[in-house]
């Protein structure tokens, strides 16, 4: 953990249709900037549904994989580049607990988003703004082999 807080990273940060839909995008973009990262890269992108389904690809087993992607790929979606030492772990707080009603006040899923959508009897994804990648190897893939990649070349 020590090593990795000194070395430089670089985390795929995504604003996801409901953040872009209400208007978060400037909000988020101010909380990365203020803590210092750097933005190397930054794309408004309609994510096509092959791509959603490998970007997340490890909860293909998931009961709420055909509704996540259901949501990624229902709006327009806000695919950055944020750089800087221990990048990818420090993102992963300033954004907080995946399910919004968890997530700790002063983050950003905390702060702005409130929707989960497990109301019913099927499963619902839970609407919260943001994505960030969960390690230093899924940053680079992220990144560089999936949607950021496909995003610069379009
Ligand atoms: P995950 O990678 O576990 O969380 P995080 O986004 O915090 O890294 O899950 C990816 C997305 O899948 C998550 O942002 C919302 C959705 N999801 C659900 O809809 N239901 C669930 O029970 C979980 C765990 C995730």
């Amino acid at each position: 953990l020590v090593a990795s807080m000194e070395q430089v990273d670089e985390t795929y940060i995504m604003v996801k249709p409901d953040g872009v839909q209400r208007g978060l995008v400037g909000e988020i973009i101010s909380r990365f900037e203020k803590k210092g990262f750097k933005l190397t890269a930054l794309k408004l992108f309609q994510c096509p549904k092959e791509l959603a389904e490998e970007h997340y690809k490890d909860l293909k087993a998931k009961p709420f994989f055909p509704g996540l992607i259901d949501y990624i790929t229902s709006g327009p979606v806000v695919c950055m580049a944020w750089e800087g030492v221990g990048v990818v772990a420090s993102a992963r707080k300033l954004i907080g607990s995946t399910n919004p009603l968890n997530a700790e006040p002063g983050t950003i899923r905390g702060d702005l988003a409130v929707q989960t959508g497990r109301l019913g009897p099927s499963y619902y994804p839970d609407r919260n703004v943001v994505h960030g990648s969960d390690s230093p190897e899924n940053g680079k893939r992220e990144i560089g082999g999936t949607a950021y990649a496909l995003c610069l070349v379009m």
